[in-house]
C-alpha cells in the first residue's frame, strides 16, 4: 500500500535523470510549494531524477534571502516527519537528497504584477526553463503575458520553456477560453503543461493498462456488457480554511470538469492510437466532446449541515470560517452523463463528489449486465459483476463475482476477488507531483490537459453552471453518504451508489 510506502526509503529510479533545468516557483512563500513541490523535488533527488544541474528559483512577494529560504523549508521539511496527517510523511529526511535540492534553491523578491520582476528574470535566466504557476488563479494570465513580453518564452538555441499551470482552470467555459487565448497569445500550446494532479496518481494512470493490455477485459468494456459505471471521490474533510476559495467555487467548479472528468476519460475513452501524449490527448478531448451536455434534472447539488467526521463533532458549512451564513455554495455534486458514442450507447455513468462524506473514497466501479442467457436466470438471485478500481486511499481493484455457496443445493452466494498495488509492486515514495515535475522536465505531455480538452470538460457541465446560479441546494449531515436526493437519482434507473467504504 502505498501509505506503508511512503515510510520507506526512496530507492533510485531505473529512469535517466531528467535534461538540466531551471524550475521557477511563482508563490514560493506558498502552502502548495512547501507541501507537495519540495517534498516532491526530494523525492525525486533521492530516486537520482534530477539533473546535477538543475536549480530551483524561488519568486515570492515576501521579503526574503537564499539562507532564510533554504533554512524554513528544511524546517519545513523536518516537520512532515512529525506529522501524520501530511501528504508526506517520510520517517527521516534523508540528509543527501534534501541537500542536493536545498543548496540548488535561489530566493528571488518579486511581485508578479511588476514588467521589473520579469525584466530580472530575463537577466539571470539561460538555458531550459520550466515556469511554475503556484500562485492564485487570477494571477495565471497576467503572468504568462509578463513572461512573454520579457522574451522568457521564446524558445531559442534548442533549450526549451514550459509553463505548468494549476488549476483551477477558468471558473466556466468563458474564462477558461479566454485563459487559453492568453496562453497561446504567447506561447505554442506544446509550452503549456495544465495539472490535474489526479493524472499524477499510479492509479489513474494504470486504469489504461487494464483496459487496453489485458484481453479478458477490453471486450467487454462497453455497452452490451456494462450496465452502468459510477465514478466516486468522497472525501472526510471538509471545507476548512479555504472557505474564501470555496464559496465563489462550490463543488462542481473544483471537482467535476476537471479530477472527475479525467476519471471518466481513463475509464470510458477509445482505444488511443497508440501510446504516444497527442494519441492519448486527442482520445480523451474526443470523448470529452462526446460527452452530452448534463441536463439540470440529471444533477443534484448538496451541502454539509453539521454533524462529525470519525465520531467528533463538526460544524456544517455554512459556520466554517470566511463562509457566508446562508450560503448556497454546494459542498457534494452527483450527476448522471450520458457519452454519446457506439461503446457507451444506453450506458448511464454516475459521478459523485463530496466534502464530509462517511468515507474518504476516490473509487470507479463497473457494474456489469448478467449473462444474457443462463440457467441461472430465473433459478436463483444473480448479483451483478463489479469492478471497482480503487484509487485513493487504497490502491488496488477488487472483482466482485457469483459462486456456489457451499450445501447440498445450488444457491448463489457474492465472493470478492482483490489485489492491492503494494503486494506486486514496489512503489517509490510519492506525494503525486513527481511524476508531473518529471515529465514537464523531459517534456512528456500526456498527464496534461490540452487547451481544447479544458475546453469540452466546462462545455460540459455549462448548463449545470448556469441552472445552480438561483438553485438551492440539498442538506447532508457532515459524515453522511450525502443527500437523500442522490441517491432518488439512481433509483429512478432501477440503480443505487455503492456504500462508501472497503465495501
Ligand atoms: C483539489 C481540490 O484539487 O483536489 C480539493 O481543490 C480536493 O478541494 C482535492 O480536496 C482532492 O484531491 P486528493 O488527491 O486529496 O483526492
Amino acid at each position: 500500500m502505498s501509505t506503508d510506502a511512503a515510510h520507506e526509503t526512496p530507492l533510485p529510479s531505473d529512469s535517466p535523470p531528467a535534461p538540466p533545468c531551471t524550475l521557477v516557483i511563482f508563490g514560493a512563500s506558498g502552502d502548495l510549494t512547501k507541501r507537495l513541490l519540495m517534498p516532491a523535488l526530494y523525492n525525486l533527488s533521492a530516486g537520482k531524477l534530477l539533473s546535477e544541474d538543475f536549480k530551483v528559483v524561488a519568486v515570492d512577494h515576501n521579503e526574503n534571502t537564499d539562507a532564510g529560504f533554504r533554512e524554513s523549508l528544511s524546517e519545513t521539511m523536518q516537520s512532515f516527519t512529525k506529522d501524520t496527517s501530511s501528504e508526506f510523511h517520510p520517517d527521516h529526511i534523508d540528509a543527501t537528497a534534501w541537500g542536493f535540492v536545498r543548496d540548488r534553491i535561489h530566493f528571488r523578491h518579486g511581485d508578479f504584477a511588476e514588467s521589473a520582476t520579469f525584466r530580472d528574470l530575463a537577466g539571470v535566466l539561460t538555458g531550459n526553463v520550466v515556469f511554475y504557476l503556484a500562485v492564485s488563479a487570477r494571477f495565471f494570465g497576467p503572468i504568462v503575458e509578463h513572461l512573454g513580453k520579457a522574451g522568457l518564452l521564446t524558445q531559442a538555441d534548442g533549450a526549451f520553456r514550459r509553463v505548468v499551470v494549476e488549476k483551477p482552470f477558468g471558473s466556466d467555459l468563458a474564462s477558461a477560453k479566454a485563459l487559453n487565448a492568453t496562453l497561446l497569445a504567447q506561447g505554442d500550446e506544446s509550452q503549456f503543461f495544465r495539472i490535474d494532479h489526479f493524472l499524477g496518481k499510479e492509479t489513474v494512470q494504470s486504469i489504461l493498462a487494464l483496459r487496453f493490455a489485458n484481453g479478458l477485459l477490453e471486450p467487454v468494456w462497453r455497452a452490451g456488457h456494462v450496465a452502468s459505471i459510477e465514478i466516486t471521490a468522497a472525501e472526510t474533510i471538509g471545507v476548512e480554511q479555504r472557505g474564501a476559495f470555496y464559496e465563489p467555487t462550490g463543488a462542481l467548479r473544483d471537482m467535476v470538469p476537471n479530477h472527475l472528468f479525467q476519471l471518466l476519460c481513463m475509464v470510458a475513452m477509445e482505444a488511443p492510437d497508440s501510446l504516444a501524449a497527442e494519441a492519448i490527448r486527442d482520445a480523451k478531448s474526443r470523448l470529452l466532446e462526446a460527452i452530452r451536455p448534463i441536463p439540470p434534472e440529471d444533477a443534484v447539488r448538496g451541502q454539509y449541515t453539521d454533524g462529525t467526521e470519525f465520531g467528533r463533532a463538526v460544524p456544517g458549512y455554512r459556520a466554517e470560517p470566511n463562509v457566508s451564513a446562508d450560503s448556497r455554495t454546494e459542498t457534494y455534486v452527483a450527476l448522471k452523463l450520458t457519452i454519446d458514442t457506439p461503446r457507451w450507447e444506453g450506458v448511464p455513468f454516475y459521478l459523485r463528489t463530496g466534502k464530509r462524506m462517511t468515507d474518504r473514497a476516490t473509487e470507479i466501479a463497473v457494474h456489469f449486465r448478467p449473462p444474457a442467457q443462463s440457467p441461472f436466470l430465473g433459478a436463483c438471485a444473480m448479483a451483478p459483476d463489479t469492478l471497482r478500481l480503487r484509487i485513493d486511499p487504497e490502491q488496488g481493484m477488487s472483482l466482485g463475482l457469483n459462486a456456489k455457496r457451499p450445501g447440498p443445493e445450488m444457491r448463489l452466494g457474492r465472493v470478492v476477488a482483490t489485489f492491492e498495488y503494494g503486494d506486486f509492486f514496489h512503489e517509490s515514495p510519492s506525494v503525486g507531483y513527481e511524476t508531473l515535475l518529471y515529465d514537464c522536465m523531459t517534456g512528456d505531455a500526456t498527464l496534461f490537459q490540452r487547451a481544447d480538452g479544458i475546453e469540452a470538460g466546462w462545455a460540459a457541465v455549462e448548463p449545470l453552471l448556469q441552472a445552480w446560479r438561483d438553485a438551492p441546494v440539498a442538506f447532508y449531515p457532515a459524515g453522511s453518504d450525502g443527500p437523500e436526493e442522490a441517491a432518488a437519482l439512481l433509483t429512478r434507473d432501477g440503480n443505487a451508489w455503492l456504500p462508501l467504504g472497503k465495501g
